[in-house]
């Protein structure tokens, strides 16, 4: 039993005063760290990704928000959104799937994938749904990106739109404004937003996404979209099995900036092709394009996250499931695959230019990674930090392994179970630069990249005095049944183990998903943004109960 169990339990989130319990704090580590999370009493089953949206935030200067002098603030807030206001006015319509959370009022937005700066905005995204605004301060719900009417709906409910997006889009240092994307049944449209008004949309010629999309990524010149392994076949949304494993291999398109730039909303843009394998679900390029679009894929290979534990399970040693674990998605069952990869859009060339692989599974399962995501880092990223969960029989079931039988060598079945690990990786070659193993009971998650004295003369206020990914720290939260912990680590020397440990009597965290960093926590500017009640124009198709319930929602969020 290595997985902590207190990972999915229901229990109502704390705020804490974190304590330093290891080490010292660093000198210049500063700024809020922001993570987003299902609600933990929201927790599934059937699936741990679909629990209402909330947001935490761990201010990295002790005695502030609140937090006693010495101590620093770990606080949260649930995202008062629409989908959430309506689903604590009426919970008995709402009904969780292995898909999302469905309802009368239509399809809600948990907003619990990541969270993301947009200058000193934040917004909390997920996969089917808007980004979602939050302040950073009061981590209050502000508003939705964009008019429902301006996206494309899935299917058109009376009140809460299904719009399939992604949970990474991107801000673009040059045009100041967002990129995201929408499908309509694979169909693939980027979005642009410039941060106010209306989002703009252009559908790609010819660009049709078989799975889904969780990412995209940019350089100066391009957008470059891939297909995602989260299949959702049609009778898994009544409740039925999967009967197929996720796509071997996805399409990935290039879009052109420029071409964005000259046509008007609407209006058709043309892309590039290419084929990748193994299936992937992050990834992110460098933005200099000068020799190429050069994309780091980390790969998701026999990896199934739309899958999840249930009742009467048995595990990949033969084992009953834990009950306490239900829900929980699927891990890797072969170990990680990470390439980078080199596109030349005048020849249509695809070269792998670095593969990293371990047979022995000594790198295995996969969270997002932390890299340094100011625009100075991103121009020539050096360093990748990842956090790898090692190999874990009980987190991998029977019925998945039995789906991808014809995929995965019985042997790597059979490694021995594995600690997580956090290794520095070069960005461009892939090679181990550094490397800290946990104890076999810890789950860390996302970890955190905060550069050293960041804003100095002439640099974004997002940008260190080297940026690029080493010189400053990797901050990492790790969930374990004796007590939750935030680690420090030096971005140059992760082996070298915590410099700083912040933990508090007694606290456990539940499962959490994506993190980033903002050198500061300010609040949020005063602009136009879209209202709750501007986007009612179906409420009528409700029953008068629902409808009064839509109204009064509304009406509370002004
Ligand atoms: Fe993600």
């Amino acid at each position: 039993m290595s997985i902590p169990r207190s990972i999915l339990a229901r229990v109502e989130p704390e705020a804490r005063d974190l304590e330093v319990v290891q080490g010292t704090w660093p000198e210049g580590l500063t700024g809020e760290v922001f993570v987003s999370a299902p609600h933990p009493l929201t927790l599934g089953p059937p699936h741990s990704f679909f629990g209402r949206g909330m947001v935490y935030r761990l201010s990295l200067q002790p005695g502030t928000f609140g937090a006693a002098p010495g101590t620093f603030a770990w606080r949260h807030a649930l995202i008062d959104s629409p989908s959430a206001r309506l689903q604590d006015k009426r919970p008995d319509v709402f009904r969780t799937t292995m898909v999302g959370v469905h309802s009368p009022f239509g399809f809600t937005n948990a907003a619990n994938t990541a969270p993301m700066p947009f200058g000193d905005r934040l917004l909390c995204t997920w996969d089917v749904g808007r980004p979602v605004e939050v302040d950073p301060v009061s981590l209050r719900f502000l508003g939705e990106v964009g008019h429902r009417s301006e996206w494309v709906e899935m299917i058109e409910h009376p009140v809460l739109p299904m719009i399939t997006s992604t949970a990474h889009p991107v801000v673009d240092p040059d045009r100041n404004c967002l990129w995201t994307v929408n499908t309509y049944f694979g169909q693939l449209f980027v979005v642009r937003w410039d941060g106010e008004g209306p989002v703009r949309r252009w559908p790609v010629a010819g660009a049709v996404l078989p799975q889904s999309v969780h990412t995209i990524t940019q350089t100066r010149e391009w957008l470059v979209v891939g297909d995602c392994a989260f299949k959702v076949e049609p009778q898994v949304l009544a409740g039925g099995d999967r009967t197929v494993p996720n796509d071997p291999d996805e399409p990935v398109y290039l879009i052109r900036k420029d071409d964005l730039d000259a046509a008007r909303p609407g209006d058709e843009v043309p892309c590039r092709v290419y084929r990748l394998a193994p299936e992937m679900n992050h990834y992110y390029a460098r933005y200099d394009d000068r020799d190429g679009v050069v994309v780091l894929f980390e790969h998701t290979q026999n990896a199934d996250i739309a899958m999840a534990q249930r009742a009467g399970d048995v595990d990949a040693r033969g084992r009953p499931t834990d009950p306490r674990l239900a829900g929980l998605y699927g891990f890797a069952m072969t170990p990680t695959r990470t390439t980078v990869q080199r596109f030349d859009p005048e020849s249509g060339e695809l070269k792998e230019m670095a593969h990293l692989y371990t047979p022995d599974g000594h790198f295995h399962t996969r969270q997002l990674s932390a890299f340094d995501w100011s625009a100075e880092g991103w121009e020539r990223p050096e360093a990748v930090h990842t956090v790898y969960h090692g190999f874990r029989p009980e987190a991998v079931v029977q019925r998945m392994i039995d789906l991808y039988r014809d995929r995965i060598d019985p042997a790597l079945l059979e490694l021995d179970e594995s600690p997580s690990r956090l290794a520095t990786h070069s960005w461009d070659g892939l090679d181990t630069l550094s490397e800290w193993e946990f104890a076999l009971e810890d789950f860390p998650t996302s970890p955190i990249f905060v550069p050293k004295d960041p804003g100095g003369d002439g640099r974004s206020r997002h940008a260190g005095e080297r940026p690029g990914g080493r010189v400053g720290w990797v901050v990492c939260p790790v969930l374990n049944d004796s007590g939750f912990r935030v680690e420090v680590f030096d971005a140059a020397d992760v082996g070298a183990g915590p410099v700083a440990t912040l933990a508090s009597p007694r606290h456990t965290v539940p499962f959490v998903l994506h993190s980033c960093w903002m050198p500061r926590a300010v609040p949020a500017p005063d602009v136009e943004r879209t209202r709750f009640a501007d986007e009612l124009d179906r409420v009528g198709a409700l029953p008068d109960d629902l409808a009064s319930a839509v109204r009064e929602v509304a009406a509370e969020l002004g």
